[in-house]
């Protein structure tokens, strides 16, 4: 099974940002947590800061993993485009938030991709990803 993990702006800077919301380890050190778990699992990881950019890793990534888990970030409350990426392509994301965006700022509570993924995962820290992982990994059985 092969699964790509797209991350939005300012994720490269977890375990540094905001670790009261965000937590104290960084994405890396949790991805090779990951890996080592799900060493069956074929992973790919990339993060960007640049909405076009995210644009890009959606569209070609439709075909070539069984699945897609996705923290748009803040593009998620505002981005059009990265909504019309995931609605465009045939591959499965799931959106994760670490955070519970429900519980923050008014601004946070819309999220524009999601209405396009599968479903949303909020709230549980950055657990929230294999989460994403198992659900991909139960709906391809
Ligand atoms: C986030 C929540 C967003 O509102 C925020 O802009 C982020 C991270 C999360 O993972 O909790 O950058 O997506």
């Amino acid at each position: 099974m092969k699964v790509i993990i797209l991350n939005g702006p300012n994720l490269n800077l977890l375990g540094k940002r905001e670790p009261e919301v965000y937590g104290s380890e960084s994405f890396e050190q949790y991805f090779e947590t990951l890996k080592s778990k799900y060493a069956d699992i074929s992973f790919t990881y990339k993060q960007s800061n640049v909405e076009g950019e995210l644009v890009n890793f959606l569209q070609e990534a439709d075909g070539q993993f069984d699945g897609i888990i996705m923290n748009p970030a803040a593009y998620s409350h505002t981005s059009v485009a990265l909504s019309d990426a995931i609605a465009a392509i045939s591959t499965k994301v799931v959106e994760v938030h670490i955070s519970n965006i429900y519980a923050r700022e008014d601004y946070r509570h819309t999220s524009l991709t999601a209405k396009n993924c599968i479903g949303v995962i909020s709230g549980f820290g950055l657990f929230g990803y294999e989460m994403a992982l198992s659900y991909l990994l139960r709906s391809a059985k």
